[in-house]
């Protein structure tokens, strides 16, 4: 063990090339993924109330945003659509229409930029449900389990139909990344990747989400019943194993930096593309910092996502990628 003052740690910091020289992890605008949200219209920008900064877009919006990506170095959008309250239905049938909002801003985007950009397209029926559960209910408001599953494989080849590149299920339903992949293989989707959200934690960090999609007004109750328990590590493992094994392309830790230690422990236990979702609460949080005064927004954005990048992860969903792929100079 080296000793002061033949070793003083302070050397390599005094000066900024040494710094930059000792740098152990980089981040880039490709370690981004951005989420967006989709609304009806023409030229509509509705800027969402608990996410200042952050808009729903028409399609015509949401194709200028994946242009502005493309420019940026952003390799890849998270689509989540503002289903119109009139589509939605106790099932969530609008999930599987072709023509709905999110088959038709995949189309679009795929459209005007080809391969340019990965569309990562959320499965859940959260958006769909006239009482924002993420399946299927039985009386008692229980969420089904192997029938939501039906209903995400029928949800996921629509998407993949649609041109998605990436099936993202956050749904937290048992089985259901097996069930997708099977389907996806069968109707000829091979390289439809799927990015499972296998450790989901029923968190008080989704608030600001629900508002955007809409449907936060008419959840009633929780999602405890499938999201997971905010206690719990061990279980996060078994999670992720799981989806491994039914053939999930790569994992999701979500919320963010309050499960951290979820993220190391999944990269040292599988070795395999960890992604974080740096969650609606966790953008107001540091937003409502900034209106405070009480943080300067540049470097908390930075930081966090180095943060993410040494806990492991090889990406991160965020509402700031495009502002922090402009810091990293993009
Ligand atoms: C639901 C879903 C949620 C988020 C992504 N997909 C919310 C929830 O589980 O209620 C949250 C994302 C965020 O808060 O930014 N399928």
């Amino acid at each position: 063990m080296s000793s002061f003052p033949q070793t003083r740690l302070r050397r390599t910091r005094s000066t900024g090339w040494s710094r930059a020289m000792h740098r152990e992890v980089l981040v880039t605008p490709a370690d981004l993924i951005w989420p967006l949200f989709v609304t009806e219209g023409q030229s509509v920008e509705d800027p969402i109330g608990s996410l200042p900064g952050v808009s729903r877009w028409s399609v015509d919006g949401i194709v200028a945003r994946a242009k502005e990506a493309v420019s940026l170095g952003i390799p890849c959008l998270a689509l989540f659509p503002n289903t119109q309250a009139d589509r939605r239905s106790e099932n969530g049938a609008e999930a599987l229409n072709p023509d709905n909002l999110m088959c038709r801003a995949i189309r679009a985007i795929k459209d005007a930029c080809g391969d340019d950009i990965g569309v990562l397209t959320d499965v859940a029926l959260d958006p769909y449900t006239s009482h924002g559960q993420d399946g299927l209910i039985d009386d008692a408001g229980y969420v089904l389990n192997d029938a939501t599953v039906e209903a995400l494989v029928g949800q996921s080849l629509n998407q993949a139909a649609a041109g998605a590149d990436i099936i993202a299920p956050s749904d937290m339903m048992d089985g259901r990344i097996g069930a997708i992949r099977d389907a996806l293989e069968g109707a000829g989707h091979v390289n439809v990747q799927i990015m499972s959200y296998a450790a989901k934690y029923a968190s008080a960090f989704y608030g600001p989400f629900r508002d955007a999609v809409g449907s936060s007004g008419l959840l009633k109750g929780d999602k405890k019943t499938y999201q997971m328990d905010p206690a719990n590590a061990e279980e996060a493992l078994r999670e992720v194993e799981m989806d491994l094994a039914e053939g999930a392309d790569s994992v999701m830790v979500k919320p963010g930096l309050p499960y951290l230690d979820i993220a190391v422990r999944v990269k040292q236990a599988f070795g395999v593309p960890v992604f974080a979702y740096q969650v609606s609460g966790e953008y107001a949080m540091i937003e409502a910092a900034v209106a405070a005064g009480a943080a300067n927004r540049d470097a908390m954005v930075l930081e966090t996502l180095l943060a993410f990048k040494r806990a492991g992860c090889s990406g991160v969903l965020t509402y700031h990628a495009a502002h922090a792929a402009r810091l990293m100079g993009a």
